[in-house]
């Protein structure tokens, strides 16, 4: 029999290329495709050398129906898991419009393209961000969404939205999972987040400062009403991130029953304040991260951490990789990404 093909949109970025391997691992074939407009092609050989697999991958942006329709007539696709967005924060408040267009744009694309190919089945990468600055902690996939902090995590809930309704309205199903704050890099160090230009995430900026690329980490805050005054965020390692993709492939591809719409929670549980981390990756890499106290960032919130037991419960699927393990594998990763794939 056929292997299940799943296409990966955003395929070369961070999320989307563990995402690859462990698909691949999983025994599915996979499609790539992506804009490189924040990422490049060393993600592809590094998702080859890792797999021993020849990875199809084509340049398209998502947005593009006649680029994006062309490869849905080239393969038949089991399932789909749409990554492609914009992702920084900051720059969202900065370019709106940018973000609105083209988070919102690739996902229409994709399920009209979808809707025309007579393809079910999607899985989709929502954020914590959606919760907003929670009541309770943890939040639980039923706790209220808060008015967006960003334009980047008001496209996330317009996206949420736009899948429930459409699952709703013909016979899509749809699982968005709703990411805490991912963090390392494939173990083998051949794939890993590449921050363009200055990161504007904890532990890209961490190990730049560790690797003396930097001067010092900036920690925004220690005067939040949280145990040592930073904020707390429950990181998730990216391959535990990636391996919630394939449980949710699993269980979508499974279920030929019914039209319905999802939503998982994707984060340990547990959280974890600035400088805990920073202490943490020092200790485990025997690294120094020099750091000054500066103001809050603006948006930030003080607190979030995911309950993840609907995701244990009817997934199979909880974070196995220590906080540890992710640090480690983050700084593998930064020693060994400017060399080149051979
Ligand atoms: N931080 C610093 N200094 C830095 C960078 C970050 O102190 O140089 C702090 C932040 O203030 C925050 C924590 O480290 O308290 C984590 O910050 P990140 O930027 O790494 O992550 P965020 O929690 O702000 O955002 C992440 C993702 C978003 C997503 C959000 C969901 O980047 O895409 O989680 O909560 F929307």
């Amino acid at each position: 029999m056929d292997k299940l093909q799943i296409l990966i949109t955003g395929g070369t970025g961070y999320i989307g290329s563990h995402t690859a391997v462990e698909l691949i691992g999983a025994g599915y074939d996979v499609v790539l495709v992506d804009n490189l407009s924040n990422s490049s092609l060393k993600a592809v050989q590094g998702i080859r050398k890792i797999t021993g697999i020849e990875v199809p991958f084509v340049q398209v942006n998502c947005t593009d129906n006649e680029q994006l329709g062309n490869v849905f007539r080239q393969w038949q696709f089991d399932a789909v898991i749409h990554f492609a967005a914009f992702k920084a924060v900051g720059e969202s408040v900065a370019e709106p419009l940018k973000y609105y267009r083209n988070n919102i744009d690739s996902l229409l694309t994709v399920l009209e393209q979808m809707q025309a190919t007579g393809i079910h089945n999607i899985v989709f990468s929502s954020s914590a961000t959606v919760y907003g600055q929670p009541d309770a902690l943890p939040v639980t996939e039923t706790s209220p969404r808060k008015p967006a902090t960003s334009p980047y995590g008001a496209t996330k809930q317009i996206c949420e939205d736009i899948l429930r309704d459409t699952a709703a309205s013909n016979n899509l199903k749809a699982i968005a999972l709703r990411y805490f704050n991912p963090i390392g890099a494939h173990p083998s160090a051949l794939i890993g987040e590449e921050p363009h230009g200055v990161p504007g995430n904890l532990v890209p900026f961490i190990a730049q400062v560790a690797a003396g690329q930097r001067s010092e980490l900036s920690i925004f805050g220690d005067d939040y009403p949280t145990p040592d005054g930073t904020a707390q965020r429950d990181y998730i390692d990216i391959v535990d991130l990636a391996r919630a993709h394939v449980c949710a492939v699993d269980r979508i591809l499974k279920d030929t029953q019914k039209p319905y719409y999802e939503i998982f929670n994707i984060g340990t549980g547990r959280p974890v304040s600035v400088l805990e981390l920073v202490h943490t990756f020092e200790r485990m890499n025997n690294v120094e991260v020099p750091y000054l106290i500066a103001p809050r960032r603006t948006g930030d919130v003080t607190a979030l951490w995911a309950d993840p037991s609907l995701a244990a419960r009817e997934l199979g699927w909880h974070a196995e990789r220590s906080l540890d393990q992710s640090l480690q594998s983050a700084w593998l990763w930064e020693q060994q990404r400017t060399v080149p794939i051979t």
